[in-house]
């Protein structure tokens, strides 16, 4: 059997200094297939991770240039006239499927199948086929292909979504962005990334409004210019680090927005960090020994968000106490849990809760079973006594960009191996 990357891991260091996050991964990918409205946009602070790699192959696919210049990201459209997306594109990652309110506005018809991303259980796209339905869209799904069509173009709609998905809000503003009529969205997600996108949109050329209600009104656009924009941080990877902190004892500034990481920050706190904020930069001082968080509830933005559940797990099995999550945004995100247990965890799940118990943590064989999840056990590896490896760390690089690097530059006793 060949050999694969992986990672070995000497827990103890304490973690120490100062980084500044990427690009945001979750806004890079709705605005990169945002860019199939426009003739070119110029993207700063784009991560390097492989699911942009992916958005740019299926952008070539689709008749765009794109170029990258350090961290910039430049999208042109030259047009062959493709109007699908290839099953392997798709797969990839779940945000493919944004290419499809975009494709619509801008071609009237696109062929794809089903995204797929991490397996966090069950991950529909009803409330996206919905939404662009109510738009004027035809959507035929024969087998695992998905036609889709607007005959005579998409139209203005007042769409409600009944639950704030997070995609299916991204899918709806880029097809509303690109159609020439008014759309209202009500029951939107107000994640700091759809705020992000909303900010590209505008500086193309479509207008839309942000009620105080939470009503988005769009007036969009047949042809949108594109702009220069510029990626807000990664909020997710900024807790990432800051938890390494935490789980290690050590002491870690970060370059990012704390005004978009409150609910993470105030269970870092129950759990006995010191934490100081600037207007973009947030310094933890983490204790001698981790508190229990007492209860964490995921819960759409501005609530504990459901991407750093399993990191804060970790965090809940190296403290002194208990920790009881209820994950009500994906119910069945409870892949981490194996994996931490292999390390010493003490984990009870029944249903959409679970209890954390802290106990020692003793290293061990462990494998990254999605993006999240493979950074909340490295976390715990940090933190555990003795050695670990860790397999499917490509994972991982779908969502932190110089992930090893960054944690050895903080003291981290960490390196690429084969395994
Ligand atoms: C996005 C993020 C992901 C994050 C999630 C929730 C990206 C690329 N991914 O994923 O990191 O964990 O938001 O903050 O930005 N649902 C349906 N039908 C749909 C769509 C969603 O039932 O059509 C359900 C999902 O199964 C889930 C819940 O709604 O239970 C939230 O999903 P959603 O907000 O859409 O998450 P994603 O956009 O997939």
């Amino acid at each position: 059997m060949p050999f694969m990357r992986g990672l070995r891991i000497v827990g103890g260091n304490r973690l120490s200094g100062t980084i500044a996050a990427h690009g945001a991964k979750n806004a890079v990918l709705p605005i990169l297939a945002a860019t199939v409205l426009c003739s070119r946009s110029e993207i700063k602070n784009c991560p390097d991770l492989s699911d942009v790699a992916v958005s740019c192959h299926i952008l070539r696919h689709l008749g765009f240039a794109v170029e990258r210049a350090g961290d910039t990201l430049t999208v042109t459209r030259e047009d062959t006239g493709c109007r699908d997306v290839p099953p392997e594109w798709m797969r990839a990652m779940r945000s493919s499927i944004l290419f499809l309110g975009g494709m619509l506005a801008r071609c009237g018809s696109v062929t794809l199948c089903p995204p797929g991303g991490c397996a966090l259980g069950g991950r529909p796209i009803d409330l996206h086929l919905s939404a662009l339905r109510q738009m004027g869209a035809v959507i035929t799904e024969e087998g695992d292909t998905l036609r889709c069509t607007a005959p005579g173009g998409l139209h203005g709609a007042a769409v409600r979504l009944p639950y704030p998905s997070v995609g299916a809000t991204e899918n709806l503003l880029i097809a509303a962005a690109g159609t020439p009529a008014e759309t209202k969205i009500t029951g939107a997600a107000a994640e700091p990334e759809i705020t992000d996108l909303m900010a590209y949109l505008r500086a193309c050329g479509a207008l839309i409004e942000s009620r105080p209600d939470g009503a988005i009104l769009v007036q969009g656009r047949e042809a949108l210019t594109g702009c220069c924009h510029t990626i807000l941080p990664d909020r997710i990877e900024a807790a990432t680090y800051l938890a390494a902190a935490a789980i290690t004892g050590g002491k870690v500034t970060v370059y990012a927005s704390p005004e978009h990481l409150a609910a993470p920050l105030a269970a870092l706190r129950r759990m006995g960090c010191r934490i100081t904020t600037g207007e973009q930069s947030i310094t933890l001082i983490a204790p001698e020994r981790l508190q229990g968080a007492g209860n964490i509830v995921t819960l759409p933005y501005p609530g504990f968000p459901t991407d750093l559940q399993a990191i804060f797990m970790a965090l809940a099995a190296a403290a002194e106490g208990y920790t009881a999550f209820t994950e009500t945004v994906f119910p069945r995100r409870w892949a981490h849990v194996e994996e931490l247990r292999r390390l010493g965890a003490d984990i009870t799940v029944a249903g959409s809760h679970a209890v954390i118990r802290g106990a020692p943590l003793i290293g061990s064989a462990l494998t990254c079973t999605d993006l999240r999840a493979g950074a909340a056990v490295v976390l715990a590896a940090l933190a555990a006594r003795g050695e670990s490896t860790v397999t499917a760390i490509s994972h991982i690089e779908r969502g932190y960009a110089d992930f090893v690097p960054t944690l050895r530059h903080l003291g981290a006793d960490i390196c690429l191996t084969e395994v």
